[in-house]
Protein backbone atom coordinates (compact mmCIF):
# COMPACT_ATOMS: atom_id res chain seq x y z
CA UNK A 1 0.00 0.00 0.00
CA UNK A 2 1.66 2.96 -1.13
CA UNK A 3 1.42 6.15 1.17
CA UNK A 4 2.35 9.26 -0.72
CA UNK A 5 2.16 11.61 2.86
CA UNK A 6 5.62 10.54 3.66
CA UNK A 7 6.65 13.42 5.91
CA UNK A 8 10.70 13.49 5.85
CA UNK A 9 11.62 16.52 6.20
CA UNK A 10 14.52 17.56 8.73
CA UNK A 11 14.53 13.94 9.86
CA UNK A 12 17.66 12.33 9.81
CA UNK A 13 17.60 8.71 9.25
CA UNK A 14 20.37 5.87 9.77
CA UNK A 15 19.57 3.28 7.47
CA UNK A 16 21.87 -0.04 8.30
CA UNK A 17 22.25 -2.43 5.19
CA UNK A 18 23.52 -5.94 6.29
CA UNK A 19 24.73 -9.13 4.09
CA UNK A 20 21.52 -10.45 2.48
CA UNK A 21 20.94 -10.89 -0.78
CA UNK A 22 17.93 -8.61 -0.88
CA UNK A 23 20.60 -5.87 0.27
CA UNK A 24 20.15 -4.44 -3.14
CA UNK A 25 16.27 -3.40 -2.25
CA UNK A 26 17.70 -0.87 0.18
CA UNK A 27 19.01 1.31 -2.79
CA UNK A 28 15.24 2.09 -2.91
CA UNK A 29 14.51 2.70 0.36
CA UNK A 30 17.55 5.05 0.42
CA UNK A 31 16.27 6.73 -2.58
CA UNK A 32 12.71 7.00 -1.46
CA UNK A 33 13.85 8.60 1.71
CA UNK A 34 16.10 10.83 0.45
CA UNK A 35 13.61 12.40 -1.94
CA UNK A 36 11.14 12.63 0.53
CA UNK A 37 13.38 15.20 2.17
CA UNK A 38 15.36 12.95 4.86
CA UNK A 39 18.64 13.19 5.55
CA UNK A 40 19.57 9.38 4.92
CA UNK A 41 22.78 8.01 6.18
CA UNK A 42 23.64 4.41 5.34
CA UNK A 43 25.98 1.98 7.39
CA UNK A 44 27.07 -1.42 5.69
CA UNK A 45 28.80 -4.47 7.52
CA UNK A 46 31.71 -6.02 5.55
CA UNK A 47 29.15 -8.47 3.77
CA UNK A 48 26.85 -6.20 2.57
CA UNK A 49 29.24 -4.70 0.42
CA UNK A 50 29.79 -7.90 -1.50
CA UNK A 51 26.21 -7.24 -2.11
CA UNK A 52 25.70 -3.67 -3.33
CA UNK A 53 28.58 -1.08 -3.35
CA UNK A 54 29.40 2.62 -1.12
CA UNK A 55 29.00 4.71 -4.43
CA UNK A 56 25.78 3.17 -4.97
CA UNK A 57 24.26 4.79 -1.95
CA UNK A 58 26.58 7.12 -2.11
CA UNK A 59 25.51 8.86 -5.10
CA UNK A 60 21.95 8.40 -4.25
CA UNK A 61 21.74 10.67 -0.42
CA UNK A 62 24.78 12.19 -0.91
CA UNK A 63 26.09 11.49 2.00
CA UNK A 64 29.06 9.25 3.23
CA UNK A 65 28.57 5.90 3.72
CA UNK A 66 29.55 4.68 7.09
CA UNK A 67 31.57 1.32 6.94
CA UNK A 68 33.64 1.15 9.92
CA UNK A 69 34.11 1.98 13.32
CA UNK A 70 37.78 3.25 12.25
CA UNK A 71 37.94 5.42 9.17
CA UNK A 72 35.46 8.20 11.15
CA UNK A 73 33.85 11.09 8.60
CA UNK A 74 32.24 12.76 11.66
CA UNK A 75 33.09 16.04 13.65
CA UNK A 76 33.71 14.09 16.51
CA UNK A 77 36.02 11.19 15.24
CA UNK A 78 33.54 9.02 16.71
CA UNK A 79 30.88 7.76 14.22
CA UNK A 80 28.95 5.16 15.73
CA UNK A 81 28.20 7.49 18.91
CA UNK A 82 27.86 10.60 16.64
CA UNK A 83 24.55 8.08 14.27
CA UNK A 84 23.32 7.28 17.24
CA UNK A 85 23.02 10.09 19.09
CA UNK A 86 21.63 12.19 15.94
CA UNK A 87 19.55 10.32 13.74
CA UNK A 88 15.87 10.13 14.31
CA UNK A 89 15.72 6.82 13.77
CA UNK A 90 17.71 3.47 13.12
CA UNK A 91 16.61 1.56 10.33
CA UNK A 92 18.28 -2.34 9.54
CA UNK A 93 16.68 -2.89 6.15
CA UNK A 94 17.81 -5.93 5.37
CA UNK A 95 18.83 -7.61 8.59
CA UNK A 96 20.57 -10.68 8.78
CA UNK A 97 20.62 -13.55 11.64
CA UNK A 98 23.83 -12.55 12.19
CA UNK A 99 23.43 -8.87 12.75
CA UNK A 100 20.10 -9.60 15.32
CA UNK A 101 22.53 -12.20 17.22
CA UNK A 102 24.96 -9.57 17.53
CA UNK A 103 22.37 -7.02 18.70
CA UNK A 104 21.03 -9.42 21.14
CA UNK A 105 24.04 -10.75 22.58
CA UNK A 106 25.69 -6.93 23.07
CA UNK A 107 27.97 -7.65 20.51
CA UNK A 108 29.86 -4.69 19.26
CA UNK A 109 32.43 -5.50 16.31
CA UNK A 110 31.30 -3.54 13.52
CA UNK A 111 29.83 -0.27 13.04
CA UNK A 112 26.25 -0.91 13.14
CA UNK A 113 25.75 -3.31 16.34
CA UNK A 114 28.54 -0.59 17.99
CA UNK A 115 25.94 2.27 16.40
CA UNK A 116 22.73 0.09 17.62
CA UNK A 117 23.84 -0.69 20.66
CA UNK A 118 24.54 2.51 21.82
CA UNK A 119 21.35 4.73 20.60
CA UNK A 120 18.08 5.39 22.73
CA UNK A 121 16.52 6.06 19.42
CA UNK A 122 13.65 4.06 17.77
CA UNK A 123 15.51 1.10 15.83
CA UNK A 124 13.36 -0.54 13.60
CA UNK A 125 14.61 -4.18 12.14
CA UNK A 126 13.04 -5.63 8.67
CA UNK A 127 14.53 -9.29 8.80
CA UNK A 128 15.24 -11.17 5.89
CA UNK A 129 17.02 -15.05 5.40
CA UNK A 130 16.26 -18.15 3.86
CA UNK A 131 13.47 -19.46 5.88
CA UNK A 132 15.06 -22.03 7.82
CA UNK A 133 17.16 -19.56 9.34
CA UNK A 134 14.88 -17.27 10.80
CA UNK A 135 12.94 -20.60 12.30
CA UNK A 136 15.80 -21.80 13.76
CA UNK A 137 15.43 -21.26 17.62
CA UNK A 138 18.67 -19.37 17.97
CA UNK A 139 16.79 -16.93 14.95
CA UNK A 140 13.91 -16.65 16.94
CA UNK A 141 15.22 -16.56 20.46
CA UNK A 142 17.15 -13.72 19.30
CA UNK A 143 14.56 -11.69 17.41
CA UNK A 144 12.33 -11.77 21.29
CA UNK A 145 14.73 -10.31 22.84
CA UNK A 146 14.99 -7.47 20.43
CA UNK A 147 10.72 -7.47 20.64
CA UNK A 148 11.76 -7.34 24.32
CA UNK A 149 13.66 -4.57 24.81
CA UNK A 150 11.43 -2.54 22.33
CA UNK A 151 13.04 -2.71 19.13
CA UNK A 152 9.89 -2.68 16.60
CA UNK A 153 10.11 -6.05 13.77
CA UNK A 154 8.70 -5.88 10.94
CA UNK A 155 8.77 -9.81 10.41
CA UNK A 156 9.54 -11.22 7.01
CA UNK A 157 6.98 -11.94 4.50
CA UNK A 158 6.06 -15.60 3.18
CA UNK A 159 6.86 -15.96 -0.66
CA UNK A 160 9.68 -17.03 -2.87
CA UNK A 161 12.99 -17.15 -1.36
CA UNK A 162 16.28 -17.33 -2.92
CA UNK A 163 17.60 -20.94 -2.25
CA UNK A 164 14.43 -21.73 -4.99
CA UNK A 165 12.00 -22.64 -1.36
CA UNK A 166 8.85 -21.11 -0.10
CA UNK A 167 8.99 -19.85 3.07
CA UNK A 168 8.99 -16.91 5.39
CA UNK A 169 11.97 -15.26 4.49
CA UNK A 170 11.37 -12.60 2.43
CA UNK A 171 12.19 -8.67 3.02
CA UNK A 172 8.99 -7.55 4.26
CA UNK A 173 7.30 -5.01 1.42
CA UNK A 174 9.12 -1.70 1.02
CA UNK A 175 6.34 0.59 1.04
CA UNK A 176 4.82 -0.95 4.16
CA UNK A 177 8.38 0.00 6.30
CA UNK A 178 8.69 3.82 4.55
CA UNK A 179 4.84 4.16 5.88
CA UNK A 180 6.20 2.49 9.63
CA UNK A 181 9.27 5.05 9.89
CA UNK A 182 6.95 8.11 9.29
CA UNK A 183 4.49 6.82 11.61
CA UNK A 184 7.21 6.37 14.12
CA UNK A 185 8.69 9.86 13.33
CA UNK A 186 5.55 11.08 13.82
CA UNK A 187 4.43 9.76 16.88
CA UNK A 188 4.99 12.71 20.11
CA UNK A 189 4.80 11.76 23.67
CA UNK A 190 1.07 12.93 24.49
CA UNK A 191 0.63 10.30 26.87
CA UNK A 192 3.52 11.12 29.21
CA UNK A 193 3.01 10.09 32.73
CA UNK A 194 -0.54 8.92 31.91
CA UNK A 195 -1.22 5.29 33.46
CA UNK A 196 -3.03 3.27 31.08
CA UNK A 197 -4.55 -0.23 31.94
CA UNK A 198 -5.07 -2.59 28.71
CA UNK A 199 -6.40 -6.79 28.76
CA UNK A 200 -5.68 -8.47 26.13
CA UNK A 201 -5.95 -12.26 24.69
CA UNK A 202 -8.89 -14.54 24.85
CA UNK A 203 -9.84 -16.06 28.35
CA UNK A 204 -9.84 -19.96 28.76
CA UNK A 205 -12.57 -21.02 31.47
CA UNK A 206 -11.36 -24.78 32.30
CA UNK A 207 -14.09 -27.91 31.96
CA UNK A 208 -11.93 -30.11 33.63
CA UNK A 209 -8.31 -30.80 34.08
CA UNK A 210 -7.25 -30.85 30.52
CA UNK A 211 -9.86 -28.75 28.43
CA UNK A 212 -11.48 -25.22 28.84
CA UNK A 213 -14.11 -23.21 26.78
CA UNK A 214 -11.85 -20.76 24.53
CA UNK A 215 -11.85 -18.28 21.65
CA UNK A 216 -9.54 -17.37 18.84
CA UNK A 217 -8.39 -14.11 20.37
CA UNK A 218 -4.81 -14.11 19.69
CA UNK A 219 -3.86 -10.87 21.69
CA UNK A 220 -1.77 -9.15 19.01
CA UNK A 221 -4.64 -5.80 19.52
CA UNK A 222 -4.23 -5.65 23.67
CA UNK A 223 -0.22 -6.22 23.31
CA UNK A 224 0.11 -3.37 20.21
CA UNK A 225 -2.08 -1.23 22.43
CA UNK A 226 0.33 -1.65 25.06
CA UNK A 227 3.39 -1.26 22.62
CA UNK A 228 1.95 1.74 21.43
CA UNK A 229 1.05 3.52 24.61
CA UNK A 230 4.30 3.08 25.85
CA UNK A 231 5.97 4.86 22.76
CA UNK A 232 3.64 8.19 23.26
CA UNK A 233 5.36 8.49 26.87
CA UNK A 234 2.22 6.53 29.27
CA UNK A 235 3.37 4.03 32.06
CA UNK A 236 1.63 1.16 30.67
CA UNK A 237 0.07 -2.36 33.07
CA UNK A 238 -0.96 -5.54 30.54
CA UNK A 239 -3.12 -7.70 32.15
CA UNK A 240 -2.85 -10.51 29.49
CA UNK A 241 -3.67 -14.21 28.46
CA UNK A 242 -1.37 -14.32 25.60
CA UNK A 243 2.11 -15.75 25.55
CA UNK A 244 3.04 -12.75 22.66
CA UNK A 245 6.29 -11.52 23.88
CA UNK A 246 6.44 -8.03 25.58
CA UNK A 247 8.78 -5.53 25.96
CA UNK A 248 10.27 -5.55 29.37
CA UNK A 249 8.81 -2.01 30.28
CA UNK A 250 5.74 -2.86 29.92
CA UNK A 251 4.28 -4.62 33.30
CA UNK A 252 2.89 -8.11 32.27
CA UNK A 253 0.59 -9.78 34.51
CA UNK A 254 -0.72 -13.26 32.85
CA UNK A 255 -4.04 -14.45 33.76
CA UNK A 256 -5.76 -17.35 32.12
CA UNK A 257 -9.46 -17.46 32.96
CA UNK A 258 -12.23 -14.43 33.13
CA UNK A 259 -12.91 -14.45 37.00
CA UNK A 260 -8.75 -14.01 37.34
CA UNK A 261 -8.48 -11.37 34.76
CA UNK A 262 -11.46 -9.57 36.43
CA UNK A 263 -9.26 -9.72 39.81
CA UNK A 264 -6.24 -7.84 38.15
CA UNK A 265 -8.12 -5.78 36.79
CA UNK A 266 -9.90 -4.81 39.78
CA UNK A 267 -6.67 -4.45 42.37
CA UNK A 268 -5.43 -1.92 39.43
CA UNK A 269 -8.13 0.34 38.09
CA UNK A 270 -7.62 2.27 41.58
CA UNK A 271 -4.23 3.47 39.61
CA UNK A 272 -5.20 3.88 36.23
CA UNK A 273 -6.13 7.18 34.46
CA UNK A 274 -7.69 4.74 31.95
CA UNK A 275 -8.81 1.55 30.61
CA UNK A 276 -8.26 -0.12 27.40
CA UNK A 277 -10.35 -3.24 27.52
CA UNK A 278 -8.94 -5.27 24.47
CA UNK A 279 -9.31 -8.70 25.37
CA UNK A 280 -11.93 -11.19 24.62
CA UNK A 281 -13.28 -12.01 27.80
CA UNK A 282 -15.50 -15.23 28.04
CA UNK A 283 -19.09 -14.89 28.83
CA UNK A 284 -19.73 -17.70 30.24
CA UNK A 285 -17.45 -20.04 32.04
CA UNK A 286 -18.69 -23.49 33.47
CA UNK A 287 -20.41 -23.92 36.83
CA UNK A 288 -18.33 -26.77 38.25
CA UNK A 289 -15.36 -27.19 37.33
CA UNK A 290 -14.52 -31.23 37.05
CA UNK A 291 -10.97 -32.08 39.47
CA UNK A 292 -10.08 -34.95 36.88
CA UNK A 293 -10.15 -35.56 32.86
CA UNK A 294 -13.74 -36.38 31.68
CA UNK A 295 -13.40 -40.04 30.33
CA UNK A 296 -15.50 -40.24 27.29
CA UNK A 297 -15.77 -44.33 27.98
CA UNK A 298 -18.23 -43.32 31.37
CA UNK A 299 -21.12 -40.84 29.12
CA UNK A 300 -22.82 -40.65 25.85
CA UNK A 301 -23.46 -36.97 25.95
CA UNK A 302 -21.67 -34.35 28.23
CA UNK A 303 -23.79 -31.46 29.21
CA UNK A 304 -22.30 -28.36 30.42
CA UNK A 305 -24.19 -26.11 32.74
CA UNK A 306 -22.56 -22.44 32.08
CA UNK A 307 -22.67 -19.37 34.14
CA UNK A 308 -22.22 -16.03 33.57
CA UNK A 309 -18.45 -14.12 34.30
CA UNK A 310 -18.36 -10.94 36.05
CA UNK A 311 -19.12 -7.86 33.19
CA UNK A 312 -15.57 -6.03 34.21
CA UNK A 313 -15.68 -3.38 32.02
CA UNK A 314 -19.72 -2.16 33.53
CA UNK A 315 -18.53 -3.06 37.33
CA UNK A 316 -15.50 -0.09 36.96
CA UNK A 317 -17.19 3.44 38.60
CA UNK A 318 -17.20 5.86 35.61
CA UNK A 319 -15.56 8.18 37.65
CA UNK A 320 -12.55 6.38 37.77
CA UNK A 321 -11.35 6.59 34.90
CA UNK A 322 -11.82 6.68 31.44
CA UNK A 323 -13.39 3.84 29.95
CA UNK A 324 -12.65 2.52 26.23
CA UNK A 325 -14.26 -0.86 25.38
CA UNK A 326 -13.75 -2.95 22.15
CA UNK A 327 -17.35 -4.71 20.54
CA UNK A 328 -16.32 -7.50 18.50
CA UNK A 329 -19.22 -7.99 16.04
CA UNK A 330 -20.32 -10.36 13.52
CA UNK A 331 -23.78 -8.27 12.64
CA UNK A 332 -25.07 -4.83 12.79
CA UNK A 333 -21.59 -3.93 14.23
CA UNK A 334 -22.59 0.24 14.65
CA UNK A 335 -25.82 -0.88 16.52
CA UNK A 336 -24.38 -3.38 19.05
CA UNK A 337 -20.65 -1.04 19.03
CA UNK A 338 -23.42 1.78 20.03
CA UNK A 339 -25.63 0.19 22.48
CA UNK A 340 -22.44 -1.30 24.20
CA UNK A 341 -20.87 2.26 24.53
CA UNK A 342 -24.22 3.10 26.54
CA UNK A 343 -24.59 0.10 28.77
CA UNK A 344 -21.36 -0.27 29.61
CA UNK A 345 -20.77 3.49 30.51
CA UNK A 346 -17.50 3.82 28.06
CA UNK A 347 -15.77 7.17 26.90
CA UNK A 348 -14.83 5.22 23.40
CA UNK A 349 -15.64 1.80 22.02
CA UNK A 350 -13.81 0.48 18.99
CA UNK A 351 -15.48 -1.65 16.85
CA UNK A 352 -14.42 -4.41 14.53
CA UNK A 353 -15.95 -7.25 12.15
CA UNK A 354 -14.70 -10.43 12.97
CA UNK A 355 -16.96 -12.11 10.54
CA UNK A 356 -14.12 -10.63 8.16
CA UNK A 357 -11.25 -13.13 7.89
CA UNK A 358 -8.75 -11.34 6.64
CA UNK A 359 -8.79 -8.76 9.23
CA UNK A 360 -9.54 -9.24 13.63
CA UNK A 361 -8.86 -12.64 15.26
CA UNK A 362 -5.39 -14.06 14.70
CA UNK A 363 -4.56 -11.64 11.79
CA UNK A 364 -2.37 -8.86 11.40
CA UNK A 365 -4.64 -6.20 10.25
CA UNK A 366 -8.05 -5.18 11.23
CA UNK A 367 -10.40 -2.38 10.07
CA UNK A 368 -12.06 -0.34 13.03
CA UNK A 369 -14.78 2.12 13.80
CA UNK A 370 -14.10 4.24 17.24
CA UNK A 371 -16.88 5.73 18.71
CA UNK A 372 -16.97 8.32 21.03
CA UNK A 373 -19.84 9.07 23.53
CA UNK A 374 -20.00 12.61 22.38
CA UNK A 375 -20.76 10.57 19.30
CA UNK A 376 -17.40 11.15 17.44
CA UNK A 377 -17.22 8.48 14.72
CA UNK A 378 -13.53 7.79 13.00
CA UNK A 379 -13.36 4.58 10.80
CA UNK A 380 -10.24 3.32 9.41
CA UNK A 381 -8.76 1.18 6.49
CA UNK A 382 -7.87 -2.11 6.39
CA UNK A 383 -4.49 -1.35 8.50
CA UNK A 384 -1.94 -3.38 10.43
CA UNK A 385 -2.68 -3.94 13.87
CA UNK A 386 0.01 -1.86 14.91
CA UNK A 387 -1.36 1.09 13.10
CA UNK A 388 -4.86 0.69 14.39
CA UNK A 389 -3.37 0.53 17.95
CA UNK A 390 -1.51 4.19 17.36
CA UNK A 391 -4.73 5.55 16.22
CA UNK A 392 -6.63 4.17 19.25
CA UNK A 393 -4.54 5.72 21.45
CA UNK A 394 -4.25 8.76 18.94
CA UNK A 395 -8.08 8.80 20.17
CA UNK A 396 -7.71 9.10 23.52
CA UNK A 397 -4.93 11.61 23.64
CA UNK A 398 -7.75 13.68 22.32
CA UNK A 399 -10.68 12.10 25.07
CA UNK A 400 -7.67 13.16 27.64
CA UNK A 401 -6.87 17.11 26.43
C1 LIG B 1 24.74 -15.30 -1.58
C2 LIG B 1 24.51 -15.12 -0.09
C3 LIG B 1 23.28 -14.68 0.34
C4 LIG B 1 23.04 -14.50 1.70
N1 LIG B 1 21.81 -14.05 2.11
C5 LIG B 1 21.56 -13.92 3.43
C6 LIG B 1 20.30 -13.44 3.86
O1 LIG B 1 19.39 -13.12 3.09
N2 LIG B 1 20.09 -13.33 5.20
C7 LIG B 1 21.05 -13.66 6.12
O2 LIG B 1 20.78 -13.57 7.32
N3 LIG B 1 22.26 -14.10 5.71
C8 LIG B 1 22.55 -14.22 4.40
N4 LIG B 1 23.79 -14.66 4.00
C9 LIG B 1 24.80 -14.93 5.01
C10 LIG B 1 25.40 -13.64 5.55
O3 LIG B 1 25.92 -12.85 4.49
C11 LIG B 1 26.49 -13.96 6.57
O4 LIG B 1 25.90 -14.59 7.69
C12 LIG B 1 27.30 -12.77 6.98
O5 LIG B 1 28.21 -13.14 7.99
C13 LIG B 1 26.41 -11.65 7.50
O6 LIG B 1 27.21 -10.57 7.94
P1 LIG B 1 26.60 -9.19 8.43
O7 LIG B 1 25.49 -9.49 9.34
O8 LIG B 1 27.75 -8.55 9.15
O9 LIG B 1 26.23 -8.41 7.23
C14 LIG B 1 24.05 -14.80 2.65
C15 LIG B 1 25.30 -15.23 2.18
C16 LIG B 1 25.52 -15.38 0.84
C17 LIG B 1 26.89 -15.86 0.38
Amino acid sequence: MKDKKLNFKNKKIALCVTGSISAYKSASLASEWTQKGASVHVLLTESAKKFIGKSTFEGITHNKVLDSLWDNNSDSNIDHLDISKTADIIVIAPATANIISKIAGGICDDIISTSVIATNKPVLIAPAMDGNMYDHFAVKTNVDTLKKNGVIVMEPEEGYLASGAFGKGRLHDLDSISNEINRILGIENKLKNIKILVSAGGTKEPIDSVRYIGNRSSGKMGHLIAEEGLMRGADVTLVSSSSLITPSKINKISVQTADEMANEIKTRIKDADCIIMAAAVSDFTPEIKIKNKIKKQSRKNLELSLKQTPDILKSIEKNKCIKIGFAAETENHLDNGINKLKAKNLDMVVINDVSNSQIGFESDYNQVKMITKNGNISSTEIEPKRVIAGKILDELSKIIK
